[in-house]
């Protein structure tokens, strides 16, 4: 078992290069299922979950490259794809449900394990149901899949979510892409990686309006053609770092997001005492221009008050930087969450360092201390276990975070970019004492 083991107090400093966004790429890879002939996507970053698409892809008939360094994925889709995601991978990625669009627009069956709860509250699929069921397929749950069927094929519709759900929009999105007719989405999410995977689809030849609004029309084409994408920048790793900046009191330049991907998160940072300038035409790591921006913290952050949101507001994967930053902040500050059922495990953790956070129903309560000391604590998810390591930066001596497969599901290079950084952090093999020989 490997852990994190940080030597604190510690504060970012100096360049981070941020490559595509996971919750885009793994769904671009998805829509590659749309066309027969090869995709290809660039800025993909090497992490475990698109290793876990790959194998998806492979075992549905693709023929996948995969070359993470340069980080580029190349899919080559057969005209007869399979049509049953397992239960093994769905588990080990919720995104897999992904494809379930993609299958029944294109094969006009899906077999898609049905997912577990992850550790972030409950995450139903109700809206991805009723939107296909709207579209003319059938579904039903059978021995723990979710089968869609549409023999004749889809048909447009007007579909109406209840809540902007990131998912739902895009499965219902890909799904409409190929049916007959036109489907209306309204209430749709808004997210940059939706405008994303919209953009990658209208490239393929979707005729796809809204994009990036509420109201999403889908005028449904005969077929759609391979191309070459590259995906959008990851405003949560960027924001990942911005936080780290600012509650370590360090100054980082961040490449390849710009803050156009992220206006509530700079709102917040600048209430938290942090300089933020938007970087434009800037070189990237990989030589290409782009954007970027640099925040400069404050000695001690002020403490922010922020409640999650669908895009443009707040996200919800930013949430445990908010509570890390308010830790240590001057004054008390207030979480509220308003798109999971709350991911309090994280709370529990950090108090292992000293924070001092009551909970209430969906808030959290903050009152800044003058600095946390070190603990050994485990992530519990993705965002929770790299908002442990940020706390640690602030945190006096050893920090040690277990559960680091979580964080490396969704961070590359997440130990060398914080060691150019000036943290004092290395991954270290533990023996798990529950590991008997
Ligand atoms: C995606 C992101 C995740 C992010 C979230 C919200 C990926 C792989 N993950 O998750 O990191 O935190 O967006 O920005 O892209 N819901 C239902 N029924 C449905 C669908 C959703 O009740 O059919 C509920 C969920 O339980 C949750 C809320 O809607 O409470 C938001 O879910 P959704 O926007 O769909 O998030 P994901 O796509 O799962």
């Amino acid at each position: 078992m490997d852990v994190f083991r940080l030597t604190g107090p510690s504060q970012l400093r100096g360049v981070v290069d941020i490559r595509g966004a996971k919750n885009s790429v793994l769904k671009l890879m998805a829509a590659s299922l749309l066309a027969v002939g090869r995709t290809t996507i660039s800025n993909v970053p090497a992490i475990l979950d698109v290793r876990i698409m790959v194998e998806l892809l492979v075992r549905l008939g693709c023929s996948v490259d995969y070359d993470a360094e340069a980080g580029v994925v190349s899919i080559d889709v057969p005209e007869l794809v399979g049509i049953q995601a397992d239960y093994e991978l769905v588990r080990a990625m919720r995104a897999s449900i992904s494809v379930l669009g993609p299958l029944t627009a294109r094969m006009r069956s899906a077999h898609v394990a049905l997912p577990g709860g992850d550790a972030i509250g409950s995450r139903g699929l109700d809206m991805h149901q009723a939107g296909l069921e709207a579209l003319g397929a059938t579904v039903h749950l059978d021995h723990g899949y979710f089968v869609a069927e549409a023999p004749e094929g889809l048909q447009g519709t007007e579909i109406s979510l209840q809540f902007p759900s990131v998912g739902a929009t895009e499965n219902l999105v890909m799904a409409a892409t190929l049916a007959h007719g036109v489907t209306t989405i309204s209430n749709a999410a808004k997210e940059p990686e939706i405008v994303d995977i919209c953009s990658m689809l209208v490239e393929m030849g979707a005729r796809i309006d809204g994009i990036g609004t509420p109201d999403i029309t889908v005028t449904g084409v005969s077929e759609l053609r391979p191309v070459d994408h590259r995906t959008v920048g990851d405003r949560i790793v960027a924001g990942t770092y911005a936080f780290g900046a600012a509650l370590s009191g360090g100054d980082v330049t961040v490449r390849g997001v710009g803050l156009d991907l992220m206006p509530n998160i700079a709102i917040k940072l600048r209430d938290a005492g942090a300089t933020v300038d938007p970087l434009d035409g800037i070189e990237l790591g990989d030589g290409t221009l782009g954007a970027g921006f640099r925040v400069r913290g404050a000695d001690r952050p002020k403490a922010i008050r922020v409640a999650t949101m669908p895009f443009p507001g707040f996200p919800t994967d930013l949430q445990p930087f908010v509570i890390a930053l308010n830790s240590v902040a001057e004054g008390t500050g207030l979480l509220s969450e308003n798109l999971f059922e709350a991911r309090w495990r994280f709370v529990q953790e950090i108090a292992r360092l000293g924070a001092k956070v009551r909970i209430d129903g969906n808030h959290a309560l903050i009152s800044g201390v003058e600095g946390l000391s070190g603990a050994e604590v485990e992530a519990s998810d993705i965002r929770a276990g790299a908002g442990l390591v940020m706390a640690g930066l602030r945190a006096v001596g050893i920090t040690e975070v277990s559960g680091i497969d979580h964080i490396e599901r969704g961070y590359e290079n997440f130990v060398t970019n914080l060691r150019s950084l000036g943290a004092d952090i290395e991954r270290v093999e533990k023996r798990d004492i529950l590991t008997f020989e």
